[in-house]
């Protein structure tokens, strides 16, 4: 078969490992010959190709990014983006399609499906906020770096009696807060599942460090907001999937936390520091098994499906539930809550 591989959206540690089994497996199990469509779904609109072979892919399993490029076009919001897809795929005779990316590649991988594209899904995002899904890759590294930034701000907040707000990624869900701030031993999580009340967290931070504490660390996702009306915050542009530019709810935190508890406030906004570089050998092995998956799903004819993680072993849903967002359960945040932020 010929098999054309995409990488979709923003990028994630972990897109090379996929590309790397897509490869291996296709080539060496199947026969099969695996280009890929360079930036995403831009690539298959513009009919930009990349050769990929075993040799080509030697040496890219630990490295961050993706050798394919990305972006974050949406064929149906490009003037005959999708004929233009379809033209091609029949142009480039490529039997099926490997879409790897989150919510937005895969939610126009499964509309292109409905149009008659034979594709299969690989979940990637570092957000960890897809449903179908226990885990996506990518995740589990950016968690780490979160957690060893936190780990760093720490000593320097209590050297210098301060509470540093921790700025993650985190858009609809705040998995990356979660699990960081937990791991990193937060005295306040702020998730976007949870408007935040400004009173609320500086009530408690005020309560803490009249215990004696003096240094406190705030992790915030960058997509939380404020319970309605209680504090105001500027909007950024979108792009082509209607997405606001996040990033800068930290600095509002900051300074609000400071102007109103008079302790002293820094922010640090770890952005895309979260996304670059290596992934964790957890992310390398995730990867891998998705993108050997992805090729047997191909080989089933298992099209419109996304191969995910359940119970440990590796399954297909329908791409039409697994774009749907996957939140925190309050559960998490509210028990761990109420045993460790005090
Ligand atoms: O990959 C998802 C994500 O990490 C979001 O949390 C974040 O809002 C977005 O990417 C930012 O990506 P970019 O700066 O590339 O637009």
């Amino acid at each position: 078969m010929r098999i054309g591989v995409l990488t979709g959206g923003g990028d994630c540690p972990g897109l090379n490992a996929v590309i790397r089994a897509v490869v291996r497996k296709g080539e060496v199990s199947f026969g099969d010959v695996v280009l890929g469509f360079a930036d995403g779904w831009r690539g298959a609109i513009e009919d930009r190709v990349i050769p990929l072979d075993v040799e080509r892919c030697r040496g890219i399993l630990p490295r961050g990014g993706t050798i394919l490029g990305t972006s974050r076009t949406n064929p149906f919001r490009v003037e005959g983006g999708e004929e233009a897809v379809l033209a091609t795929i029949k142009a480039e005779a490529v039997d099926a399609v490997i879409a790897v990316g989150g919510e937005d590649t895969l939610g126009v991988a499964h509309r292109l499906a409905g149009a008659g594209l034979p594709v299969v899904g690989v979940p990637k995002t570092i957000d960890n906020d897809l449903s179908g899904t226990e885990v996506t890759f990518g995740f589990h590294t950016a968690v780490q770096i979160a957690t060893d930034a936190i780990d760093r701000l720490h000593t320097t907040a209590e050297s210098h009696d301060r509470v540093i707000v921790c700025e993650v990624m985190g858009r609809h869900a705040g998995w990356i807060a979660t699990y960081a701030g937990i791991a990193g031993g937060a005295a306040e999580i702020v998730v976007p599942e949870e408007p935040f009340d400004i009173d609320v967290i500086c009530d408690s931070l005020t309560r803490r460090h009249h215990k004696g504490r003096f240094a406190s660390i705030v992790v915030v996702a960058e997509g939380a907001k404020p319970k309605e009306g209680t504090l105001v915050v500027r909007s950024g542009e979108v792009d082509q999937f209607g997405h606001e530019r996040l990033g800068g709810i930290g600095s509002v935190l900051a300074q609000e936390i400071e102007r109103r508890t008079g302790f002293e406030s820094r922010v640090t906004i770890l952005g895309h520091i979260q996304r670059g570089g290596t992934p964790t050998a957890f992310d390398r092995v995730l990867a891998t098994r998705f993108g050997v998956a992805a090729v047997e799903a191909v080989h089933d004819g298992a099209f419109d499906q996304m191969v995910a993680l359940q119970g440990g072993e590796i399954v297909r849903v329908p791409l039409g539930e697994a774009v749907a967002p996957k939140f925190i359960d309050p559960a998490l945040l509210h028990d761990v809550g109420e045993l460790f932020f005090s």
